[in-house]
């Protein structure tokens, strides 16, 4: 097993990455003495499979839980659900020394976050990430909410699990087209932090998508290191963290354009990141070679790299760019690297090369 240390002062916690962490989740839970009740938060695609290991290690540990069981996607990172989620802790009698696992993908650590931040002005919090994306990005570094109508991710708070158990046998029933998905947050870290890992990806890609348990072991444990170490220097995003938005700015506005419907997060900030590289040529002298690397890669993965918009698309596609609750002042921001493995952050680009990268 692995671990890494987020340090945060007084909201510290560990990462595990290993095998068998769900059939030991009550054991984990008992060693940070959390109080009896309990909540498992989940969704109906997880909650089938795990749900009854993870309780029964809860109740075998000598806890109460309950289980809150949600719809699978989306539309589950919503106020009405957290409404619900409330009036169920409320029922089992949940107190200040009670706690939440989350038991999902990045929809349910988010929502049951959230709820844990909320209910009762914050009760401790578990994160159990089952799939990759939320392995490697959103179960680490305490970003939480729900969306509303206006927008995604619009209600939420910074609150820090107390532990993440990243479970590596959960990778092995994740639809493969999720996999894929994840992987391009992994290939992020190479690209704006760690030109070794980047190598690392282009040589075992394909052990990397048959789920060779000591590379997924590795690449989860690099990635949660490399956002560890960036959210330990800006917690709430006030500089740095920004990073963490490479080719993000292409990828949100393309989700946005489709709404919502036609590409995977993953698959969205694949063609961002991808276009990003090319900016990056054109503004901080990237080589051709390294764009080469870069698209040629997130092709190995099996993920998208280009997408073909007409001239009102790409003016929809420019104008949803503006929209991002991430610009100031009308001023679109973008992450670029200078060479695979170093990024900056916070700077601006003509539109003709933003256009110019897409095409
Ligand atoms: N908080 C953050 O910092 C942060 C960062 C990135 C993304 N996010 C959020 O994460 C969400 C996306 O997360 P996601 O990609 O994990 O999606 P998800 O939670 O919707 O999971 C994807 C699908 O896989 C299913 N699934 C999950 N684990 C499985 C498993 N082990 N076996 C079989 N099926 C499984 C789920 O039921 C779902 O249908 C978005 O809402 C996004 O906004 C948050
Ligand atoms: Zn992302």
């Amino acid at each position: 097993m692995r671990t890494v240390k987020v340090t945060l002062g007084d909201r510290s916690y560990s990462i595990k990455i290993g095998n068998k962490l769900i059939p030991n989740l009550g054991k984990e839970c008992r060693r940070l003495k959390l109080g009896h009740r309990c909540a498992l938060v989940t969704d109906r695609k997880v909650g089938p499979i795990y749900s009854n290991t993870a309780m029964f290690s809860l109740r075998n540990a000598g806890f109460d839980p309950i289980e809150i069981r949600v719809p699978a996607g989306e539309k589950s990172k919503n106020l009405n659900i957290i409404h619900a989620s409330y009036d169920k802790l409320a029922k089992h009698k949940l107190e200040r020394s009670s706690f939440i696992v989350a038991l999902g993908g990045g929809v349910v650590g988010d929502m049951a976050g959230f709820l844990a931040a909320s209910y009762l002005r914050g009760i401790d919090f578990i994160q159990a990430p089952t799939t990759l994306l939320s392995q490697v990005d959103s179960s680490v570094g305490g970003k939480v909410g729900v969306n509303l109508k206006a927008g995604k991710n619009l209600v939420g708070a910074f609150y820090q699990p107390r532990l993440v158990l990243c479970d590596l046998d959960t990778i092995k029933t994740l639809p493969k087209r999720e996999l894929r998905a994840g992987l391009a947050e992994v290939i992020k870290y190479g690209i704006i932090k760690d030109s070794k890992l980047f190598k690392r990806l282009e040589s075992k890609m394909s052990d990397i998508l048959t789920i060779d348990s000591k590379e997924m072991s590795y690449i989860i444990a690099r990635s949660c290191q490399i956002k560890a170490t960036v959210v330990e220097q800006d917690e709430t995003e006030s500089g740095l963290r920004a990073i963490l938005n490479y080719g993000h700015t292409i990828g949100h506005a393309l989700e946005a354009i489709s709404n919502y419907g036609k590409f995977l997060h993953g698959e969205a900030i694949s063609i961002g990141q991808v276009a990003a590289s090319k900016i990056s040529r054109d503004l901080l002298g990237l080589s051709q070679l390294e764009v080469d690397r870069i698209e040629a890669l997130f092709t190995a993965a099996g993920l998208p790299t280009k997408i073909h918009l007409s001239k009102n698309e790409i003016k929809k596609l420019l104008a949803a760019m503006k929209l991002d609750k991430k610009v100031s002042k009308g001023k679109v921001k973008f992450v670029l690297t200078n060479s695979i493995g170093k990024s900056s952050f916070g700077i601006e680009c003509p539109e003709a090369i933003i256009k110019g990268s897409l095409e």
